[in-house]
């Protein structure tokens, strides 16, 4: 099985990326199922209805997400209208909306795509390791097994690698909205990369116009972030899953720079 997981989409750039590039790079990959990162769909900061259906119609199979879901009060309408497509990290503390993990049916072949985040720099939540030590126990029958690790810092992540090593088929870390070009497959099948990066703006402060932030840093003055329009490059792992064991067979960086024509794998995109 082919899986494509698209790296945090960022506002209106983020969404051109996709309509312009993602059903050409679903047909030459051959690819059978697409994740994307969510959190930062719309104007950078979480997530609305038409905005959601908008990257579905692109050919977005499912969306996980982040510390961002909840900026926009809207999560809530994507939440009821798409219960089984969007996902929330899953350990955020109970009665929070939404689900953690939903499991998704690929030519006969069910996969279960999980959400977790971090800790280290980042809200305080639930553990993250106990959270989906217990998830995976709860699914054990189903073979394959899709892990966004929404985090901060890379030694949560790679502690994460692991903790889940052998138990999941793959753990893709996501939220630094930085591509890391680490990818591996341990010798128990579970494959990594700490960052799969983020679509949208790169002439930005990962993904918002550079000014703003900049002044922000400057003054640590409450500033208002716009989505950047510059520089637009689509950034992807995909990954081959064989069906009956659940192993990574590959992991590869799927990287596109816009301005130029094509597609290449990673270095070469850019
Ligand atoms: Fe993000
Ligand atoms: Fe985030």
């Amino acid at each position: 099985m082919r899986i494509l997981f698209i790296g945090d989409i960022v506002g209106k750039s983020g969404r051109r990326v996709l309509k312009e590039t993602l059903q050409k790079i679903i047909d030459e990959d051959k690819i059978d199922f697409v994740i994307a990162n969510v959190e930062n769909l719309s104007g950078g900061f979480g997530v609305t209805l038409n905005k959601f259906e908008e990257i579905l119609s692109y050919g977005v199979d499912a969306a996980t997400s982040g510390n961002h879901i909840w900026d926009n009060k809207e999560y809530e309408k994507v939440f009821e209208k798409y219960p089984d497509k969007i996902i929330r990290p899953l350990n955020y503390p109970s009665g929070v909306p939404g689900k953690g993990s939903s499991i998704f049916e690929i030519n006969s072949n069910k996969i279960i795509v999980i959400n977790i985040q971090g800790r280290t720099f980042m809200e305080p939540i639930d553990c993250p390791f106990k959270a989906i030590d217990d998830e995976i126990k709860k699914y054990n029958d189903i073979i394959i097994k899709i892990v966004d690790f929404h985090a901060e810092a890379t030694s949560e992540k790679r502690a994460m690698l692991h903790f889940l090593s052998g138990r999941v088929s793959t753990l893709i870390g996501t939220h630094t909205h930085v591509q890391t070009a680490d990818e591996e497959i341990l010798e128990t099948g579970t494959s990594y990369i700490t960052d799969a990066g983020m679509t949208g703006s790169f002439d930005s402060v990962i993904g918002m116009e550079k000014n703003a932030v900049i002044s922000h840093f400057l003054t640590k003055l409450p500033f208002r972030f716009k989505v950047a329009n510059d520089d637009l490059r689509f950034n992807s792992v995909v990954l081959e899953i064989n069906e009956k064991d659940g192993k990574t067979l590959n992991i590869k960086r799927k990287n596109l720079n816009l301005k130029k024509e094509g597609v290449a794998y990673g270095q070469k995109a850019y």
